[in-house]
């Protein structure tokens, strides 16, 4: 497919997966972002939509290209109907993120038809995907722009190239490039921010893309990180997730400085709710755990994937722990945080998963309790180990797992909600509740969605709430005088 993907190209920059499965030694140079004079006034008049697909840290670029495309003089529009630039930063973990975009791109095509002038592009983690750019260079050369994960900030060239040309542009770098510090952001809260600590993984669990997508570990200065949340807290904001495809792993290129350090000084630095997202079992120290229940404002909620209970098919998918060993940290985690909620992620039907390997995850699902978990049927991804195991469940046969295993995770959500009745606990409210006007939604420490009877004019702030009400995915409470 390689060389005639590059026949095809013709000086376009596609992603090669070759290159985007190496790791180089190379040191990280760091820069600071920088937009050129002619490229600002370009949107002028103009408005653009970004609609965005996948993780937090899509979500967190798509504020940076949100900025980047204000900066430029483009405004946001309500919806992707009015738009004159449509963007669609692309997730590429699963095959039905795939089948959503493609769905989504017939739509604009259609729309195109009508208002042949409006510009669309594609990013994200799809645009890395050779076969996505591939099938976008045979089916799709009505796009207009196509930029990856590493080049966010060369949205601006690219976007003016696309809109002088008047042809599809392609750019997208198979090796990761320099850290970019001062990036513009427009966050979607006034209250709950964001905040990247590193990007890529190194850890090629063998189902994921990630790693390809992403590319190789590079953490932030930690000066970097705590400025930015410092300034976030002089803002008025409440809370920060600190951001990475693996958190824990934080500092593993930077030498004498890791997570449990970062997580101390921000704790610091006193903003009242600090969170982090996503954590691996394998990287997550004891110091981290002690640090976690030291501190008031780190929230007692973790995200720990399990993935699957059985040692033979978490060898395989190469996660470097075993069942004991997670349970044994699950178990130090739940011993030493106070309250703590634990959620988590699991995949049934890997490759040759047999059902005492299934009933191993459950047996570990029966053990934790989680207070929720995000459960997939694994989906092979093109040019990962997994996706070339030999795979002979059937689909009826995965989908029959995936259930049970869904009514054991809703037996046991309900349960830790449950024990939160008529209990008073903090919470911050962010906005009118999507279901009832009347009521405020917000979040309690540990992550749970509650609905609460409260003024329009506390939002932004943490209450003590009475929860009154309890059903599986929310709760509902009043406030406590
Ligand atoms: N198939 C199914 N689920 C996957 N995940 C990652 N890759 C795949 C795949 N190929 C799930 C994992 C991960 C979550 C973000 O998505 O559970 O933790
Ligand atoms: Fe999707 Fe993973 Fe990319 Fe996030 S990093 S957008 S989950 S593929």
């Amino acid at each position: 497919m390689l060389s005639s993907l590059r026949e095809m190209s013709d000086k376009m920059l596609v992603p090669d997966s070759t290159l985007e499965r190496k790791r180089t030694r190379n040191l990280v140079n760091i820069r600071k972002y920088n937009i050129d004079d002619e490229y600002k006034n370009i949107g002028k008049g103009k408005s653009y939509f970004v609609k965005t697909y996948g993780c937090q840290m899509n979500v967190h670029d798509s504020e940076n290209i949100k900025a980047i495309l204000e900066e430029m003089g483009f405004n946001e529009a309500s919806d992707m109907e009015k738009a004159d630039l449509i963007l669609l930063n692309t997730c590429a973990i699963r095959e039905n993120a795939h089948n959503k975009v493609f769905g989504m791109l017939g739509r604009i095509k259609h729309m195109k038809a009508s208002r042949p002038d409006i510009k669309v592009g594609i990013c994200g983690c799809m645009a890395q995907e050779e076969g996505v750019v591939s099938e976008i260079l045979s089916h799709y050369r009505w796009l207009d722009l196509v930029f990856g994960t590493h080049n966010i900030d060369r949205l601006p060239a690219v976007l003016y190239k696309a809109l002088n040309n008047k042809k599809l542009e392609v750019e997208v770098y198979s090796c990761e490039g320099d850290l970019i510090e001062d990036m513009p952001v427009k966050r979607d809260s006034k209250y709950k921010a964001w905040v990247n600590i590193m990007y890529g993984c190194d850890k090629f669990c063998t189902y994921c893309i990630v790693p390809f997508t992403r590319g190789k570990q590079r953490s932030r200065r930690p000066h970097d990180i705590l400025s930015e949340v410092k300034k976030l807290k002089e803002d008025g904001y409440q809370e920060v997730t600190l951001l990475g495809q693996n958190v824990n792993a934080y500092g593993k290129d930077l030498g004498n400085y890791d997570m449990s350090n970062l997580l101390e000084d921000v704790a610091k630095i006193g903003i009242p709710r600090v969170r982090f997202v996503t954590s691996h079992p394998w990287d997550f120290t004891d110091e981290m755990v002690d640090i976690i229940a030291k501190y008031d404002n780190i929230m007692p909620y973790i995200h720990l994937p399990l993935q699957s209970g059985s040692d033979r098919v978490l060898k395989l998918m190469g996660r470097r722990y075993t069942k004991e060993s997670y349970l044994k940290l699950f178990d130090r985690i739940k011993n030493t945080v106070p309250n703590v909620s634990i959620t988590t992620d699991i995949i049934v039907g890997f490759p040759g998963e047999t059902l005492e390997d299934f009933e191993d995850t459950l047996d570990v699902v029966r053990h934790c309790e989680y207070d929720s978990a995000f459960t997939f049927i694994f989906s092979p991804r093109e040019g990962t180990p997994a996706a070339k195991m030999k795979d002979e469940i059937s689909l009826k046969e995965k989908e029959d797992r995936l259930h049970r295993l869904n009514d054991l995770i809703n037996k046991y959500s309900n349960k830790s909600n449950q024990k939160y009745l008529n209990k008073v606990v903090p919470v911050l409210l962010e906005e009118v509740s999507l279901k009832n006007d009347d009521m405020v939604m917000g979040y309690t420490e540990t992550m749970k969605l509650v609905n609460v009877k409260a003024s329009k004019d506390l939002i932004g702030k943490i209450v003590n709430v009475k929860i009154t009400d309890v059903k599986t995915w929310s709760m509902d409470g009043a406030i406590c005088e």
